[in-house]
């Protein structure tokens, strides 16, 4: 039976480009929907910008343009990404479009009639110079624990105190710098907590294997935790770019009451433009509804969305999949950090695009668990199993296919008990499943011990030993016929990761796009291949360094060759470096500087620019990347110590004469703070730190 499958992913947020961990999401749920398609499925793939918020109305406010035209700067860069990566959504939208306006607001509607929604005054910080209600990561202040100063509203950097913004010593307002007031506000609320809600999240989330095992552990965690679920306030006061709530002037839908509307409405606009029956379709009961998610964003998924559709009496999701982090060589991405890896420069350096998905591929399985990239891992599997494994097959028999029989294969041995072949045929169902149940590694492990032993067939048959004698012609023929044919069984095992590659196999075999079903359709006798081109390149090591670019980092550097000693005695520190002798240490020349000058570098989200007085007849250019610990003018004025023999570096935003010292800790994620170093008053500029 043909399935009917509606499945997206998750809407990201219209205020930067995408990320690798977003491009991983978009794989993830891509293999999947073209495994439905090969297997005949009907499948509906859609996505969109999440386009509102307080974020996006204040960057756009900042660039000096509307939201609108803001989030639609956003969008216009999106297909790059998706195309560059062979993402074959069917349909991109945004949340601000038409179709989510009205169902947004007729889902609202049907939760007010059905007695799901409340309203209450509450008190909130207001900016009284910007005259709006401030979120609370627009709220600075002193940390009530330690005194730390310029702490977020909600914790503080410095001792991870967690606090309420109310409780901050002199707060602030990110926005203005005004100290923000008390200010009371009626607001609409989802009653989350209504029994009826909390029976059918139960219901719901806990059954039929509808969500990953730790997924459903959090819910039911979520839904019997002391005190139960609370209501969920839905609503924000104006100025604020969104929805309006109707009949309430001045009040708009919190950004993630819309947010997975979006889903709905992208697939109302595709289908309002392909001509077909949105409400047919959604009414249909054998309809499934497929969200492929982050697990940073599940409570929103396995709690609210199912209940808002409930009990508005939409279709609820069947399935939510939630994924883990990407981490790059270990560590967590961070803009302000630049551990990240853009994908577009990855796209741009000519990083084959299959390589990624091959790789992610690799890594992923259906649990929630981060993935890490590391380029040595990286070309491993390119090179070793995709390569190594794979293409070396076409390449090691199509040549003589081409050269010696014009193209023509002879097949009139391969009949349904060819042994060698049915073996190959009979773990097809296998992969599917692996596919169908998002064991992406498995299948592909489970490929490429097929692969194997077509290369041990190679490797016993040897075609080039064959190729001497004219009287093995017959033999050579059969050999390598049999070779392309186990190629074809394979290519299909990979095309929902690699399809393009399957796309160009197609092209050289000269056969029609390749389904699930098309396993046991063998290449006929005497049919005619087209001549072989090479497939793919390996992946060289050395192109990583132009796809990492990575700032000049304070301390991190100089720490980078770090050899790991043996933690037994663990301690919290990084492992020690390597010993070194006095003589090493003396090649380090650092220096006393005074801060002159500090700035931001425009285009720039890590970087600082520091003009540095090291006692010289000039001054130094010096980037560093403290831009998420300090602001310009903390650090104007002061005296530091600064590495003064370290070879120029050319960045994208000048010459970089030298490198500032700063400490970190190793595990950044539990403590993300970059302390830079202070000389005691009386120290000179220029003056050798020894
Ligand atoms: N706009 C919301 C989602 C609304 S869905 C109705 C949002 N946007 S996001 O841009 O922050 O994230 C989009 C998706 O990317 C989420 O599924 C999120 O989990 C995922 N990822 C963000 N960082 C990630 C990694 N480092 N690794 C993998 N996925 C990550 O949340
Ligand atoms: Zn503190």
């Amino acid at each position: 039976m043909t399935r009917k499958l509606f499945v997206t992913t998750a809407l990201p947020y219209a205020n930067a480009p995408f990320h690798l961990g977003h491009i991983m999401e978009y794989i993830q749920a891509d293999i999947w929907v073209r495994h439905q398609r090969m297997s005949g499925n009907e499948v509906h793939f859609v996505g969109a910008d999440d386009a509102h918020g307080a974020p996006i109305m204040i960057a756009a406010e900042k660039a000096g343009i509307t939201p609108q035209a803001f989030v639609a700067q956003i969008a216009a860069g999106r297909k790059q990404y998706l195309d560059g990566f062979h993402i074959q959504f069917d349909n991109w939208h945004s949340t601000d479009g038409e179709e989510n306006h009205q169902l947004s607001q007729d889902i609202y509607r049907k939760l007010k009639s059905a007695g799901f929604i409340t309203s209450k005054t509450i008190e909130q910080f207001f900016d009284p110079v910007k005259n709006m209600f401030l979120p609370d990561r627009y709220i600075k202040g002193e940390c009530p624990k330690c005194g730390a100063k310029d702490q977020y509203g909600d914790s503080c950097e410095v001792c991870s105190a967690v606090y309420a913004p109310t409780e901050l010593k002199n707060p602030y307002s990110v926005l203005t710098g005004a100290t923000p007031i008390m200010k009371s506000s009626e607001h609409f609320f989802f009653k989350l907590s209504d029994e009826k809600c909390v029976e059918f999240l139960r219901g719901w989330a806990l059954k039929d294997n509808r969500l990953q095992s730790e997924v459903a552990n959090k819910c039911k965690e979520w839904l019997e935790g002391e005190g139960g679920l609370g209501d969920w306030d839905i609503s924000r006061d104006a100025p604020y770019f969104g929805i309006e709530i109707p009949d309430q002037p001045g009040k708009y839908f919190y950004v993630w009451l819309d947010a997975p509307v979006g889903y709905l409405a992208s697939l109302k606009n595709y289908f309002g433009k392909t001509g077909r029956d949105y409400d047919a379709f959604m009414a249909d009961p054998t309809t499934e509804q497929i969200h492929f998610i982050g697990k940073d964003i599940t409570y929103f998924h396995t709690l609210f969305w199912p209940a808002m559709l409930k009990f508005s009496g939409y279709k609820t999701p069947d399935n939510v999949y939630a994924h883990g982090f990407v981490t790059v060589s270990g560590e967590k991405m961070s803009k302000s950090r630049g551990t990240g890896i853009s994908p577009l420069r990855y796209l741009e350096i000519g990083m084959n695009p299959e390589w990624l998905r091959y790789y992610f591929a690799a890594k992923l399985n259906a649990k929630v668990e981060d993935l890490d990239m590391n380029p040595d891992d990286f070309v491993a599997r390119v090179n070793s199993d995709l390569i190594g494994k794979y293409i070396n097959i076409a390449s090691r028999a199509a040549g003589f296919i081409t050269k010696r029989f014009d193209g023509v294969i002879a097949t009139d041995w391969a009949t349904a008990d060819d042994a060698f072949l049915n073996n190959l045929r009979k773990v097809a169902p296998e992969i599917q499943a692996l596919f169908e149940a998002r064991e992406y590694g498995k299948a592909l492990r489970a490929a490429m011990e097929q692969a194997d032993l077509v290369n041990a067939y190679v490797d016993s048959n040897k075609p080039w030993e064959l190729a001497k004698k004219p009287e093995n012609d017959a033999k050579l023929q059969e050999v390598c016929s049999r070779l392309l044919e186990a190629f074809r069984i394979l290519t299909i095992f990979l095309k929902p990761v690699l399809p393009q590659l399957a796309a160009q196999v197609e092209a050289q075999l000269n056969i029609a796009p390749l389904q699930w079903a098309d396993v046991a359709m063998p290449l006929p006798h005497h049919h005619k291949i087209n001549p072989y081109a090479h497939l793919m390149q390996r992946v060289d090591i050395k192109i990583f360094d132009d796809l990492f670019d990575i700032p000049a980092a304070p301390a991190n550097s100089a720490t980078a060759e770090a050899i790991p000693v043996d933690d037994s005695a663990t301690s919290d520190i990084e492992a020690l470096a390597e010993e070194i002798k006095i003589d090493d240490f003396a090649k380090v020349d650092l220096r006393i500087a005074r801060i002159v000058n500090c700035e931001h570098v425009e285009g720039s989200d890590k970087l600082l620019r520091l003009t540095l007085d090291v006692g010289e007849d000039r001054t130094r250019n010096v980037f560093s990347g403290i831009k998420s610990a300090y602001q310009p003018e903390q650090l104007i004025g002061k005296l530091t110590v600064m590495v003064a023999n370290l070879a120029p570096r050319k960045m994208k935003f000048g010459l970089s004469e030298g490198m500032v010292l700063a400490a970190s800790a190793a595990d950044e994620k539990a403590n993300p703070g970059l302390y830079i170093l202070e000389a005691w008053p009386g120290a000179q500029p220029g003056m050798r730190v020894r």
